[in-house]
């Protein structure tokens, strides 16, 4: 029997002694002032006990993680069309790259770059009557939380800074891959992205992945090919230039974001979420790659 509760505790201790070497996101402006000195950490189970430690409390800005719900929604909505207009191989780039983008005519790599899910965006614009409002009940739906919301002044930071995604929908626009107007898929996507959640909501909204499609409130949301393949490309496109490497090192399917939240998951097992806002290089958080690699050793519970 696994001590989950010491292994928490272990690994969050151990984060303690290092250095983090990691960098807060300052090009959108309101995530700046978000304190480094932060680590959570939440366990989530299927049908059995859930373990935390640190600040598993605090919410954050979920940013890229996000776009994991709204593939999701998605593809629930339109099936196996949404493929037409965009790929699933793993860029090798950063997430916000737009050469790519030009030298395969506005078809994004994968639906986890910004490319990707300003597409995304676009065919839930056209799919939902109040999309800021269903898709935010949706979330909500998932995790089984009516107090998550959208970060107002993160959303319109990002929406006076966001000049590369602005770049990023003209090119789609351009290519005939969006449309709804620029403006409305971006205010959108910069929603999106400013949503809030903690450790525990972020893992609740994450159940439906690990438990074949059907989420908290037992309600079944996707197919079970739909979730495999959801997992495939969060193992392969989750974190971008960096995604083998937290295959090399964690084994898991996973989502990060620029606010340095952290879910992935072990199908039928649990969903593990860790925010720490110090990123690395790659804009992945320093600490919360730690933690998991940390957690995947010390249990043996990966996909490989
Ligand atoms: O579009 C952006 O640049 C941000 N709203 C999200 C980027 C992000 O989180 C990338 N993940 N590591």
């Amino acid at each position: 029997m696994i001590d989950y509760k010491q292994v928490l505790e272990d690994i969050h201790t151990e984060l303690l002694g290092i250095e983090d070497t990691g960098e807060v996101a300052s090009y959108i402006p309101e995530l700046a002032s978000v304190s480094q000195d932060n680590f959570g950490i939440y366990l989530n189970r299927i049908n059995e006990e859930n373990y935390c430690a640190g600040n598993w409390k605090t919410r954050f800005s979920v940013q890229s993680i996000s776009k994991v719900l709204s593939l999701a929604k998605a593809l629930s909505l339109v099936g196996t069309s949404i493929w037409n207009r965009m790929d699933v191989e793993p860029s090798g780039d950063p997430f916000n790259h737009l050469s790519l983008l030009e030298m395969e005519e506005g078809i994004p790599r994968n639906p986890l770059i910004n490319a990707g899910a300003i597409v995304v965006a676009d065919i839930l614009i056209s799919e939902l009557k109040n999309p800021k409002e269903d898709f935010l009940a949706y979330v909500r739906g998932l995790a089984n939380d009516a107090t998550i919301n959208y970060n107002e002044r993160v959303a319109t930071s990002e929406k006076a800074t966001g000049f590369k995604n602005y770049a990023t929908a003209y090119l789609l626009k351009s290519f005939g891959n969006l449309n709804n107007p620029v403006d409305q898929v971006l205010d959108f996507y910069f929603h999106q992205c400013a949503l809030e959640m903690n450790c525990e909501q972020l893992s609740n909204a994450f159940y439906l992945f690990a438990n074949r499609g059907i989420c908290m409130r037992n309600k079944a949301h996707l197919t079970l090919t739909q979730v495999k393949r959801i997992n495939a490309i969060m193992l392969t496109c989750g974190f971008y230039d960096e995604a083998g490497e937290f295959a090399f090192e964690v084994g898991l399917p996973g989502k990060s974001g620029v606010g340095g939240g952290i879910v992935a998951l072990l199908p039928n097992e649990y969903i593990l979420a860790t925010w720490a806002p110090g990123l690395n290089p790659k804009g992945n958080s320093y600490l919360g790659m730690q933690a998991l690699e940390r957690f995947t050793t010390k249990t043996g519970a990966s996909i490989f």
